[in-house]
């Protein structure tokens, strides 16, 4: 392939082969090879999901250097940072690269991690925008996940690349992750010519879960996808729970602690109340009949309010009475 595109895949996928063999083969990449098999990743896991590590110094830039590369495709190729005299260095320098791939498994972006992570340095950097790569549409992980997700009907998304590939350690290999917590609308379209069922199983912690909630916001009202929310405990992300719990406990987790959209809201929304308090109570009674109100299903509606009732002592006919209210007011 001649045009512009076949050649920075060509580009992406020797920048990809360097990396992964400076990780795997080199002295260079000794510590972050040794940093990989501390986070429990074998060198067979490295080689499937192509990590790698851009060594501190100008690796790239040398190494096609000697190919004796066009400088317009190096220039536009994102792999590089120009500086006034358009001098090109190497973008990733001193980081764990993870290997970003468009659906037919082709390499166009890198997500660069920082082996000890210093305040003043973000923890990851990504390739800029290029004529191959347009974050806004990549599904990490998509080329693997594809067949599993057709064949489970179900696609698991994560809030990063290390989740995804734990969960796929655990035999879970229906996960995918958004670049960052935001998901686009493109992103959406691909999965629902795949599926039609979606996961939610973002970080345990609380930027996480307000990430679900913004996530579970943003495709009600943009898909036909089928939700739910998987609720990592104890504030941690699913990597972190492999690495505590082990392989089957997090299968068990992704098979039995499915939540349903209305049912991680009403979980949710107690954040913000303190329900030792009478007052508090009867807001959060009010916004969960509110949520509960938007339901379709008058089954489903009844299982909620049967919840608040016991949760609170109220008798579940007078919820329902309110409930009348809100839906009256709303029409
Ligand atoms: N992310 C990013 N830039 C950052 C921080 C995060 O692009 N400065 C993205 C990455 O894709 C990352 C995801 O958001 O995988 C989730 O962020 P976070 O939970 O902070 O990172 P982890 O995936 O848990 O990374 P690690 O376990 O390596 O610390
Ligand atoms: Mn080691
Ligand atoms: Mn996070
Ligand atoms: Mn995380
Ligand atoms: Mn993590």
């Amino acid at each position: 392939q001649n045009s512009e595109q076949g050649q920075l895949i060509k580009l992406y996928d020797q920048a990809a082969k360097l990396y992964t063999h400076v990780l795997l083969n080199t002295e260079m990449g000794q510590q972050a090879l040794d940093y990989l098999h501390g986070r429990g990743l074998t060198d067979e896991i490295i080689t499937k999901f192509q990590l790698g590590f851009a060594p501190g110094e100008q690796l790239l830039k040398e190494f096609f250097d000697e190919k004796k590369l066009d400088y317009q495709l190096l220039r536009q190729s994102g792999l590089f940072i120009e500086d006034q005299q358009g001098n090109l260095r190497d973008r990733f320098r001193g980081r764990v690269m993870y290997a970003i791939k468009n659906p037919q498994g082709h390499v166009i972006a890198f997500s660069g991690r920082i082996l000890n992570k210093a305040d003043s340095q973000a923890k990851y950097i990504n390739s800029p925008e290029t004529k191959i790569f347009s974050k806004g549409d990549v599904l990490y992980n998509f080329d693997i996940a594809r067949s599993a997700i057709r064949k489970e009907k179900r696609a698991i998304l994560f809030e990063g690349f290390m989740d995804v590939i734990a969960a796929y350690q655990s035999g879970v290999v229906n996960g995918i992750a958004s670049m960052g917590t935001s998901f686009t609308n493109d992103q959406i379209y691909l999965l629902q010519r795949t599926t039609t069922q979606l996961d939610i199983c973002y970080d345990g912690d609380d930027p996480g879960q307000a990430a679900i909630n913004r996530a579970l916001e943003a495709f009600g009202q943009n898909s036909r996808l089928k939700l739910s929310v998987i609720e990592i405990p104890d504030k941690l992300d699913p990597d972190e729970y492999v690495r505590q719990h082990g392989f089957e406990q997090f299968k068990e987790i992704v098979q039995s602690a499915r939540l349903t959209p209305t049912a991680f809201k009403l979980v949710y929304l107690k954040r913000d109340f303190n329900l030792n308090n009478e007052a508090d109570q009867v807001t959060y009674i009010e916004r969960a009949l509110n949520e509960i109100s938007h339901l379709g299903s008058t089954v489903e509606q009844d299982l909620y309010l049967n919840q608040l009732s016991k949760d609170f002592g109220v008798q579940t006919q007078d919820l329902a009475q309110q409930l009348r209210q809100i839906r009256s007011q709303q029409s």
